[in-house]
């Protein structure tokens, strides 16, 4: 198999040999992340996987110590908040760590994501690979919220008002969701206490998912930047120190610009709101989500209009569940026979143009939907949606793709001689253009 082709293992001891012989997990994660193959021509791109683990791990360790603290009461809990960054020894640290570690999770995440659909690593044979991945988005999206809710400041309060409230908009079944989630009539303590058991809970589902993605991902190997498979022991080099050393490399910058944030920047991400108690007597005058949710948010106020027998509110709630529904079914949107952007000069375009227009929703989500803002956002959504729904599986039938080199090996010798293999013109003429 692939993934077997650098395997080299044999244990030296006895013991070695012994447990080797009766539950071989030495091997396994030798074979995983030692000898496993990975394709020579892997960028910093491919390093967010391992960040994603790294921050996952670092997730659950703060959120462990931080649970030791808080207190799940709404009487309690934002003075508890307040004890663990006065008197617990290092709370502050703990919980910057943490509530900065969510938006760096996201950050790390939605670099995985664009990675993915730049070099089309949806594509067959990686779609459940991909699934799983959009498996771990949406719980990461519930852990995000329902941790947001904890500290009980006001926004915690009205934003889960807010998204608890969307539910009400579907037919029959609607209002008995939104108590089964609340716990009751409205956000309270029963709200409180099954948001911090969910949030203590599904970091865990997250984890195991994980293992499922790499599973899946072991056994197609991994994409690349080329998007052609693997085809000889030359397109490959060992995991181990090749990824190993560029993933660390990778992880130390992203761990730099997060502890930037921990130590100088700490509540710039959050919202100063939240520093206020729930009151649920005074609405404040925006709720505004955290920012990784925003260019769903701006999708959810865009439709402002009925559809036929949809009124406007369950249409806002359909777009921005859509707007996540829609990821699952990538892999068969995408018609085009060459997955890489690289060699898909149109795609590359649309793909960049994807990106601006989800920057563009995020802003959106910040202001307040109201004048030209409503209007822009509405067609920030139609783009959203064509993205996927038009430009996807039109662009793969009529697109004219680059040639292709026949194997990795071959793109990378091409790229050394800078003879134009699709990457940036004069690769190799840039460091005398430099010296
Ligand atoms: C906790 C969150 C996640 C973790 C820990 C994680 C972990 C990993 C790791 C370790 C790899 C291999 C290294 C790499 O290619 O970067 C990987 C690859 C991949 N992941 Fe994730 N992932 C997560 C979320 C996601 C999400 C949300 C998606 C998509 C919606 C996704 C899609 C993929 C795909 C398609 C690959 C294969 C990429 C390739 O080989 O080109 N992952 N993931």
């Amino acid at each position: 198999m692939m993934h077997e082709g650098h395997s080299t293992y044999t244990p030296k001891t006895g013991i070695g040999r012994w447990v080797d012989a009766r539950m071989p997990l030495p091997r396994l994660v030798y074979n995983s992340f030692i000898a496993y193959p990975v394709p020579r021509n892997l960028n910093y791109f491919w390093a967010f996987g391992g960040i994603l683990s790294v921050m996952l791990v670092a997730q659950i360790l703060t959120g462990i110590v931080l649970a030791m603290h808080y207190t799940d009461d709404t009487g309690l809990a934002f003075d508890s908040v307040e004890k663990i960054m006065r008197d617990v020894n290092h709370g502050w640290l703990l919980r910057y760590l943490h509530s900065n570690g969510a938006s760096f999770f996201f950050v790390a995440v939605y670099i995985h994501i664009f990675r993915g659909l730049y070099y089309g690593s949806y594509k067959a044979p990686r779609e459940l690979l991909w699934i799983l991945g959009c498996i771990i988005y949406l719980l990461m999206m519930a852990t995000g919220f329902m941790g947001y809710v904890l500290p009980w400041g006001q926004m915690s309060f009205w934003g889960a008002t807010v998204i608890t409230g969307f539910f009400t908009a579907i037919p029959l079944v609607g209002d008995w969701i939104q108590q089964l989630l609340l716990g009751g009539f409205a956000v309270d303590n029963p709200t409180l206490n099954r948001f911090f058991a969910l949030h203590y809970l599904l970091p865990f589902m997250i984890a195991g998912v994980v293992v499922l993605h790499v599973w899946a991902l072991h056994v197609t190997g991994q994409n690349n930047p080329t998007g052609i498979e693997v085809k000889s022991k030359t397109d490959t080099v060992p995991f181990t120190p090749y990824a190993t050393i560029k993933d660390a490399m990778g992880m130390v910058v992203f761990l730099l610009v997060y502890a930037y944030f921990v130590f100088y920047l700490p509540n710039y991400l959050g919202h100063p709101d939240n520093y206020t108690i729930a009151n649920p007597l005074k609405t404040p005058a925006h709720i505004v989500p955290e920012w990784y949710f925003l260019p769903f948010y701006a999708i959810l106020r865009a439709i402002t209009f009925n559809i036929g027998p949809i009124n406007s509110k369950l249409g806002g709630v359909l777009a921005m569940f859509g707007a996540i529904a829609v990821l699952f079914v990538v892999p068969w949107l995408d018609t085009s026979k060459v997955r890489s952007a690289v060699y898909r000069p149109w795609y590359k375009l649309f793909f960049w143009l994807f990106a601006a227009d989800a920057i563009l929703l995020g802003w959106l989500g910040s202001r307040p939907a109201e004048g030209s803002y409503v209007l822009m956002a509405q067609l920030a959504t139609l783009f959203y949606f064509a993205f996927f729904l038009i430009v996807m599986p039109v662009l793969g039938l009529i697109e004219t793709p680059r040639r292709l080199p026949n194997s990795i090996t071959e793109a990378v010798l091409e790229k050394n001689k800078g003879s134009g293999s699709g990457h940036p013109a004069g690769a190799t003429a840039a460091p005398e253009t430099k010296g």
